[in-house]
């Protein structure tokens, strides 16, 4: 072999290495189905409702299935999810103190404790009725992070702020201001939802180029601040009034990694179908 051939042929396995190397470290983002049951059922038919599902969904399902229960039910959740492979358990919240004198609160150490894998943190109704703010939940995704719990990171617009076209800059200031200071590696391990005010409960669903383009703002800004490799790799979820009939459409999108589901994940069969939906 003479000295070019040589050097084509370390050309081509340096590439080749470097090729499959990044196939190994690029997180490839998958589709996520997350129920938030906010302040609904009694422990029984909580229970009754994972079993039913558990039991309807015969085949491992594409992507993780997370079940984020009220607080009182997540210890009895986590012993039904723990046999079952694929299926995860979420709070609703966590308080952004790691303990302390916060009567009524609960903290990220004792959610993990009960078996929490991921929490919810910025949904809207925790914004508006509880006046969360931006550094408070970026103190809440710290806590989560640091403790080994999973933040479903919640971002979305009001309907005014939709209606005068600045929606993608709101959202922007939302991510800036509560994920953004932290470092690429634990960035990494946070899931985005993205909820339309407007859409949550008012059965007025995002149309899925709306969803879509928001969903592929958010990517770029993620591209941005933290690179190509890690904003594809994050999964991004759409909550508001998404259910069994218009999931396929929206999980269809590019840009959009399955859903956080709000009244639809309260009835097994509507569940189970917004489960089946994931690509
Ligand atoms: P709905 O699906 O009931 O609109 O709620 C969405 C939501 O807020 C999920 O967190």
């Amino acid at each position: 072999m003479n000295a070019a051939n040589k050097k084509i042929n370390f050309y081509f396995w340096a590439q080749l290495i470097t090729y499959h190397l990044s196939l190994i470290t690029q997180k490839m983002r998958q589709q996520i189905v997350a129920g938030n049951w906010k302040m609904n059922k009694t422990l029984d038919e909580g229970t009754e409702l994972i079993k039913s599902v558990l039991e309807k969904l015969e085949q491992r399902p594409r992507g993780p299935v997370v079940f984020a229960t009220p607080f009182p039910f997540l210890l009895a959740a986590a012993k039904i999810l723990k046999v079952r492979k694929g299926f995860y358990l979420a709070a609703q919240n966590c308080h952004h103190e790691e303990k302390g004198a916060y009567t009524g609160e609960v903290s990220v150490d004792m959610l993990s404790s009960v078996g929490a894998e991921y929490v919810i943190i910025g949904h809207s109704e925790r914004r508006q009725y509880f006046k969360e703010t931006n550094e408070q939940l970026a103190k809440k995704v710290n806590l989560a992070l640091g403790k080994g719990l999973l933040p479903i990171f919640c971002c979305g617009e009001p309907l005014d702020i939709r209606e005068k076209g600045t929606h993608v800059g709101y959202v922007a200031k939302q991510l800036k201001a509560s994920l953004f200071h932290l470092p690429t590696a634990e960035f990494r391990k946070v899931v985005i939802a993205y909820e339309p005010i407007w859409a949550i409960g008012t059965g007025r669903t995002a149309s899925t180029e709306q969803a879509q383009e928001m969903h592929a703002a958010i990517r770029v800004l993620l591209a941005k601040k933290y690179g190509k490799d890690v904003a594809d790799g994050t999964s991004i979820l759409y909550g508001g009034s998404c259910n069994a009939q218009n999931a396929p459409d929206l999980f269809r999108q590019p840009d959009v990694d399955g859903g956080l589901i709000g009244g639809a994940s309260l009835k097994a069969d509507d569940f189970v179908a917004i489960v089946n939906a994931m690509k």
